[in-house]
């Protein structure tokens, strides 16, 4: 995404991040099934002084993933190991890690479904029968022996359910799929992080943020972040009213449904230059000059849950509220010299 204000969107600020991470599970707002679910594993896991099932996370960038794995490991006061799919290049830099573990370390690898073939199936049998083959020595006395780890658990992270193995899937004892945050959910966290940063807010300017945060705490952060650096410079540091925060939107094209200027030209594009659709993610993605995985992981998940976007076998289709979001009739025949 470049150069645009709105990478607001996938922007990360570790060390405010840090700040604004629930630390429990009664801190972290919504995805009470989840919370259900996971309170019971770690009371069990207690009672039995046992280490925690292996653990999947799926969902869109910034729904708490990684958050809820920190809480896990805090509750159950293990240590948590951070690694990811692509950091994990060779086989030899998983058994690194993994022959570093204590018993009931937890392993948590981000991004699991870039994992390479060959090193996830080194995995397999560390994850079922905690053990791995390490080779030893080089050249012909090189052999292979078998080493044993305490048990632990591993999490995985992805934005990609879709794109891991089944067989890596099945060796999960339970996948979590975080889900889009509600208005009042969000509102939740945005009064929570304005407490923790000392921001004077007022409610429709909570409710203001929590719309436009497209269902996504990390975003609703980054957006009073944002609001609070524009108070600030721009309206005199006063009280962060709806007034205030549509102004300081404004400036990030971030509209009154949270969609940015990607969101808008993905569906100007479909509209437009494809008629409507369908149209292939790959052309869609060139068309806008965007990398078909971020539109895929970022875009057009929400783009889908408000129904301004429809996937199909045949390609994205633009939908009537789409349509109506550009002040066009549905079936509008668009031409190519209306965008560009
Ligand atoms: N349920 C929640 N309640 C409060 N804050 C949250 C919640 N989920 C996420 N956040 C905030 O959003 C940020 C991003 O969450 P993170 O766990 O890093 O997302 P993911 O790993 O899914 O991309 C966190 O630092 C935290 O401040
Ligand atoms: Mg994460």
């Amino acid at each position: 995404m470049k150069g645009n204000p709105a990478d607001l969107r996938v922007q990360r600020d570790e060390s405010l991040e840090e700040a604004l991470r629930p630390s429990s599970l009664d801190a972290f707002v919504g995805q009470s099934r989840i919370k259900e679910r996971l309170a019971v594993l770690v009371e069990a896991a207690r009672r039995r002084r046992e280490p925690l099932p292996h653990l999947l996370f799926s969902g869109p960038p910034g729904l708490g993933k990684t958050t809820l794995a920190h809480i896990l490991a805090k509750e159950i006061g293990a240590n948590l190991r951070l690694t990811s799919g692509p950091a994990l290049e060779r086989a030899a830099d998983l058994a690194g890690l993994l022959s570093g573990l204590e018993a009931g370390d937890i392993l948590f690898v981000d991004e699991i479904h870039r994992l390479s073939r060959t090193v996830e199936e080194y995995l397999y049998p560390a994850m079922e029968d905690f053990r791995i083959d390490i080779v030893i020595d080089q050249g012909p006395a090189a052999r292979s022996v078998c080493l044993s780890l305490p048990r632990f658990s591993l999490f995985g992270a992805t934005t990609r359910a879709g794109m891991l193995t089944a067989p890596l899937r099945g060796r999960f004892g339970l996948v979590n799929r975080v889900e889009y945050y509600g208005a009042e959910e969000l509102v939740e966290v945005v009064r929570r992080s304005a407490r923790i940063l000392g921001v004077e807010t007022a409610e429709s300017g909570a409710w203001e943020i929590a719309r436009r945060s497209r269902g996504t705490p990390r975003l609703a952060n980054n957006l009073i972040r944002w609001v609070r650096d524009y108070a600030v410079v721009r309206a005199g540091g006063e009280e962060i009213s709806e007034a205030v925060v549509h102004r300081a939107l404004e400036m990030l094209d971030i509209d009154a449904d949270g969609l940015d200027e990607m969101d808008k030209k993905l569906l100007e594009t479909i509209i437009y230059k494809f008629e409507g659709g369908p149209v292939g993610l790959s052309t869609l993605a060139v068309a806008v000059g965007e990398d078909a995985g971020t539109i895929e992981e970022v875009h057009e998940p929400y783009l889908i849950l408000e129904g301004f976007l429809q996937r199909t076998p045949q390609g994205r289709i633009a939908t009537e509220r789409a349509y109506q979001k550009l002040g066009l009739r549905p079936g509008h025949r668009g031409s190519q010299s209306e965008l560009f």
